[in-house]
């Protein structure tokens, strides 16, 4: 078989796969999965087959060899392709040009009228990516540059879609988009919690989530990437958190080395009020590798200072021993929350949400340097 048909057979395994597992939910959004070959943009894919399983292809690496850029799990780039209801004609903004594998998509989704401008922080990815698209006779506009600022000179767009992670919207996103336009973007929230949210603006200028769901991405990098919520503290060990400037670090780190102390076992099945937990709980933080293998959750109170941590069934805490108890407390006390079920809405920092909460949902609130965000269940 030539590998044109091959490629062409694996594209629509995958397109069915995915239509099983409910990514792919439209017909639109399946033609044009079926129709980009998607082995030409994943040049680190070391085969055919490869290229077409439902995972991510790491396209480059940064000086400590961690991904600073990649192609996007199938999976994932179906479901955001379908929050954003792109129809022909449409012009879309993407941030995150990446490979360009997106963008191509985006471009089969508008057609021949619509527009598809695309921007990427990295120019050695911006230039692969235009040459790539052009190989294809694929017309995209890609530009290199920070795309936290959006692209002011083409605005406005009826759809916005970022496939980077942001801890907070950029206002400019929010300006460059159409008046019943939807903006989509991958949203962290808080340890363990980062959603990619379909955004759309009322006339008051609030953003009201239209859908939700789980996601992971890399973060946004240059001038407004932030001090970041991914922290290395010793060897293999990361940890990830709301707030944590280096002073907290070192303290953390100091902790660490003076070893812990068991308090006990903690009340009932944990894992799943481990979201609202960290939804109610701002000093909630989750380490990466070491203490315990793979992800353990603590509470981290630089003030007191303090770290409790849940490894498996029972509490380790480091410092002040109350920790442990408002780990307890704050883990057994919290809801189960389905994130998929999560309703968000934006609000410019300094004003109010235009309502009060629906009666009977919970509701949360998290406050970032431009926007306030409230989280309710529905
Ligand atoms: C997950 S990858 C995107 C995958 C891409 N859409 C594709 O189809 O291959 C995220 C991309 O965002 C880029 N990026 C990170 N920060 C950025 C910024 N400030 N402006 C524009 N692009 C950025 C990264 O360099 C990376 O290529």
């Amino acid at each position: 078989m030539s590998d044109e048909r091959a490629a062409a057979r694996l594209r629509m395994a995958l397109v069915e796969r995915l239509r099983l597992t409910g990514s792919v939910r439209t017909e639109a959004v399946a033609d044009a999965m079926s129709q980009v070959p998607r082995e030409v943009f994943t040049p680190g894919a070391s085969s055919l087959e490869r290229a077409y399983e439902d995972r991510v292809v790491v396209l480059s690496t940064d000086d400590r060899g961690l991904p600073d850029s990649t192609v996007s799990q199938p999976a994932m780039v179906a479901l955001m392709l379908e929050q954003l209801a792109i129809r022909p004609g449409m012009r879309v903004l993407e941030i995150g040009t990446g490979s360009g594998y997106n963008a191509a998509l985006l471009a089969r989704l508008t057609g021949v009228e619509g527009e598809v401008v695309s921007i990427e922080v990295s120019a050695d990815l911006a230039g692969a990516a235009a040459r790539r698209l052009a190989g294809l006779g694929v017309h995209v506009d890609v530009r290199a540059g920070d795309g936290w600022e959006g692209v002011a000179d083409r605005a406005p767009f009826d759809r916005i879609e970022a496939t980077v992670g942001v801890p907070d919207l950029p206002p400019a996103w929010v300006e460059q988009l159409a008046p019943d336009g939807v903006l989509v973007t991958p949203m962290w929230l808080r340890p363990g919690l980062e959603l990619a949210v379909a955004w759309e603006r009322a006339a008051d200028g609030t953003l009201t989530s239209v859908s939700v769901s789980r996601c992971g991405f890399l973060q946004l990098r240059g001038p407004h990437a932030g001090p970041g919520r991914t922290h290395a503290l010793t060897g293999d060990l990361a940890v990830i958190g709301e707030d944590l400037p280096p002073a907290a670090l070192d303290v953390l780190r100091d902790l660490l080395d003076h070893g812990a102390v068991d308090a006990g076992p903690v009340l009932g099945p944990v894992d799943v009020r481990l979201t609202g937990f960290a939804l109610a709980e701002p000093r909630s933080v989750l380490f990466l590798g070491h203490p315990g293998d793979g992800l353990t959750w603590g509470l981290f109170d630089p003030e007191r200072p303090a770290l409790a941590v849940l490894m498996r069934d029972r509490i380790l805490v480091y410092g002040d021993r109350d920790a442990a108890v408002d780990l307890y407390y704050g883990v057994a006390g919290a809801p189960v929350v389905n994130a998929d079920r999560l309703r968000l809405e934006a609000v410019p920092v300094g004003t109010d949400f235009p309502d009060a909460p629906g009666a009977g949902g919970r509701a949360w609130t998290v406050e970032r340097e431009h926007y306030r965000y409230r989280l309710t269940e529905m």
